[in-house]
């Protein structure tokens, strides 16, 4: 009951605190700042396109059709050319969506367009599962190293609710078609949502046992997130959001996940130690976000790309670069990001928060550090702060409200289009 209370506190703070930080409105015709530094960043593209449309997806997407698309990777290159001038380079590329493998042949010449102008070690790319045929799999062999395949749920009546079985095909399909994937580039990892309205703890342990048995070498397991669109599509195709349960599904996931995955970051779970994973807006401080509705985070600096496919294509025709609103953050919603991000991840580690803030934390986040105490969310090693098991799932709330921020920035831009 009081962890029920101290969850719906937190989540109503987060939201309270992210809707004061994380909105973005002033608008800019400079782009991105050129590249001082000597460092290598991560380069996040997105691929704008689905052929459906899933009831609880909030990312900038339109219907692919093909003359649209060739136009829009042809204005992607552009831009990435416009980023090498700046000077920056990238050691990391992540491509996300919509559905970055619709038109497969645009997306590998960009890919080595990128791995041209760039030192790009290693690529990750989402998939939905029908990009997944091994025909396709095997032409991004050499240049993909990390594939997550959004499969969202293993339950037939869920999927039939969402729309994706008759897209995408059954459980039992979906299964088939990434076993006789599996393998065939470094790390493969499935992509689940949980606490889908109607959805029983008795629902999830099946859909584990599914997971299990396929064994991808990684699983992303993310909460269902509702920002205002999506919520009232939830509610029309799956009935009314909730987070009573939520608490005892994340357990549940965790504590079967942990045996099969020993390394956990988040909502995270991973075979091995140290290999990719692509939560770009978690793990990496700073990073170049190309394509239409993508962020860049530079220098305590968001910047937001052009949303219309229109626009985008002018813009980088103008000008090699399609931002057009930015915001900094000031000191302090940093040290909080930098304490939500470390703790999301289990562990912040005190000597770097005073490096990177020049303050002791105990200084500056000292209530916040009392609170966190208080309600048994947090321990105190000395050196460290790690989370408790409630500090794990608390913590996992506050990056579901932060995610759920962006996604309102994201729902305000597609209203002015007209899209949602
Ligand atoms: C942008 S989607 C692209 C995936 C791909 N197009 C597909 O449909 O399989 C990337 C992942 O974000 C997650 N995601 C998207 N919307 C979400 C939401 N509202 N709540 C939780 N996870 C979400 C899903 O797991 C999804 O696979
Ligand atoms: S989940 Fe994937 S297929 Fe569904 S709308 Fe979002 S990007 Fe498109």
């Amino acid at each position: 009951m009081q962890q029920k209370i101290i969850t719906r506190a937190t989540s109503y703070f987060m939201a309270h605190y992210t809707k004061k930080y994380l909105h973005i409105e002033k608008q800019t015709h400079r782009g991105l700042p050129t590249c001082s530094e000597n460092k290598k960043y991560l380069l996040y593209i997105h691929i704008p396109f689905c052929t459906m449309f899933c009831p609880y997806c909030s990312f900038n997407k339109f219907k692919y059709m093909i003359e649209e698309a060739t136009v829009y990777f042809a204005s992607l290159r552009e831009e990435l050319l416009h980023v090498k001038a700046l000077g920056y380079d990238f050691d990391h590329l992540v491509i996300g969506g919509g559905t970055p493998l619709i038109n497969e042949d645009e997306l590998i010449k960009t890919i080595e367009l990128c791995k041209k102008l760039f030192s790009i070690e290693d690529v990750s790319c989402e998939s939905d599962p029908n990009h997944i045929q091994k025909p396709t799999i095997q032409k991004l062999v050499g240049l993909v190293d990390r594939i997550s395949i959004g499969v969202q749920s293993f339950d037939d009546a869920i999927l039939k609710k969402l729309g994706r079985y008759e897209k995408f095909g059954s459980s039992n399909q979906i299964y088939e078609k990434i076993d006789s994937m599996l393998g065939m580039l470094p790390l493969t990892s499935v992509d689940m949502i949980f606490n889908f309205p109607n959805q029983t703890p008795e629902g999830i342990v099946k859909e584990l046992e599914i997971l299990q048995s396929l064994s991808p070498e990684q699983t992303s397991i993310y909460p269902l997130m509702t920002s205002s669109t999506v919520s009232s599509n939830v509610k029309k195709t799956l009935g009314e959001y909730s987070v009573t349960q939520e608490y005892d599904f994340y357990k549940i996931i965790t504590k079967t996940l942990q045996k099969m995955y020993p390394s956990q970051h988040g909502w995270s779970y991973s075979k091995e130690n140290d290999v990719i994973i692509d939560e770009y807006i978690i793990d990496n401080k700073e990073y170049v976000g190309v394509g239409s509705g993508s962020f860049s985070f530079l220098n305590d600096t968001l910047y937001l790309n052009e949303f219309s496919l229109e626009r985008y294509a002018e813009l980088v025709a103008k000008k090699g670069s399609a931002v057009t609103k930015m915001r900094t953050f000031p000191r302090q919603s940093q040290m909080y990001y930098r304490l939500m991000v470390d703790l999301f991840n289990g562990k912040l580690s005190k000597r770097r928060f005073a490096t990177e803030f020049g303050v002791p934390i105990s200084q500056n986040l000292s209530k916040e550090l009392w609170l966190l105490k208080l309600a048994g969310a947090i321990k105190d090693n000395g050196e460290t702060i790690t989370t408790t098991e409630f500090g794990s799932y608390l913590f996992m709330v506050m990056m579901k409200e932060f995610y759920m921020g962006m996604d309102y920035i994201r729902d305000g831009e597609r209203k002015k289009l007209g899209v949602i």
